[in-house]
């Protein structure tokens, strides 16, 4: 192998830049030429490639998003789409791909791997919904926003006696809300693979307040409710100040964590070994400390499920 290929697509998380930094230095102290594919598969499909060298990937450790930018395409996820990025990378003689991202980047690997382009993928996405690893990129650092946040938040619920409906991301999944939920000391928590009660959730601010407690913060994972509606609904029940936060985007941003640091410095790293080796067709995930190997098809063939141990730990630990 000769030449390689790195891309990073979907929605970007921090850590992404981490996890290039590492497949392009391990790659080049292996004797291997990178090309750095911009904008995912998006760009891919449209020719826009650059060589990267060692100082190409210097200075971007500490930096959210991804350098090479990121995205979605709706032309790749078609099976000409797929074939002509087969061919154009064929072109390029790129003889092996380390995708970075979510689910659908890794069906887009899984893709590319049946027309004979060798791929390994890296799981990145704030939602930790990828199945075979304990942990995708970025997830740490959006927890640690998303707690710092309720905490300021915390301030004026206490300060107010409000309530607060905190609406975080996670697309269909309720992980991120799960973790924040426990990391933040959340009242209450909605997240979709839990039913949800309106009249519970009143009582339990009833409940809250007979105690002494009179602020309460409710975190929603998006997939499950809008923290607007919640909200609504709320104030039409309680006799309290009912005010709502959606987090939305700043989720998402901001220099990656330690955690996400580390664990994309040692995923891109494994990645562009496995390729030398000739396992592909995989993808480096982590469960416990291990960095393991799983192939694309058991990642892709489920979501990641959310530990049902967690719900009921938040919702006894508070309020
Ligand atoms: O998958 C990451 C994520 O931020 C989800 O949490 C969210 O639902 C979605 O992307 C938002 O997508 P977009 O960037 O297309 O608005």
């Amino acid at each position: 192998m000769e030449r390689i290929g790195v891309l990073t697509s979907g929605g970007d998380s921090p850590g992404m830049n981490a996890v290039l930094r590492a497949a392009v230095r391990t790659a080049l102290a292996h004797g291997l030429e990178v090309i750095g594919i911009e904008d995912g598969y998006r760009g891919l499909l449209e020719k826009r490639s650059h060589p990267l060298v060692r100082s190409s990937v210097s200075d971007i450790l500490d930096r959210g998003g991804t350098f090479l930018g990121a995205g979605r395409s709706r032309d790749f996820a078609t099976a000409e789409g797929v074939a002509r990025a087969a061919e154009i990378l064929r072109e390029w003689g790129v003889e092996g791909l380390v995708t970075i991202g979510g689910d659908g980047t890794l069906r887009g690997a899984q893709d590319l791997e049946k027309t004979s382009i060798a791929c390994v993928g890296v799981p990145a996405s704030i939602d930790n919904d990828v199945a075979g690893t304990d942990y995708c990129i970025g997830f740490d650092t959006a927890l640690n926003t998303i707690i710092h946040d309720v905490d300021k938040i915390r301030d004026t619920a206490h300060a107010m006696d409000r309530i607060f409906v905190i609406e975080v991301m996670g697309r269909n999944t309720g992980t991120l809300a799960l973790y924040s939920g426990l990391g933040c000391g959340a009242d209450a928590l909605i997240i979709p693979e839990v039913d949800f009660s309106m009249n519970d959730l009143v009582c339990r601010i009833r409940e809250a307040e007979r105690e002494d407690k009179h602020h309460f913060i409710v975190v929603v994972a998006e997939g499950a409710a809008r923290g607007e509606e919640v909200g609504a609904g709320l104030a039409e029940l309680v006799d309290k100040e009912v005010r709502v936060s959606v987090l939305g985007y700043i989720q998402r941003g901001g220099a990656p964590s330690a955690l996400d640091r580390a664990g994309g410095s040692r995923l891109g790293a494994r990645a562009v070994e496995l390729l030398e080796d000739g396992r592909h067709g995989v993808m480096a995930g982590i469960l416990g400390d291990a960095i393991v190997t799983v192939p694309l098809e058991e990642a892709t063939a489920t979501k990641r499920e959310t530990d049902p141990s967690l719900y009921p730990l938040v919702m006894t630990l508070s309020p």
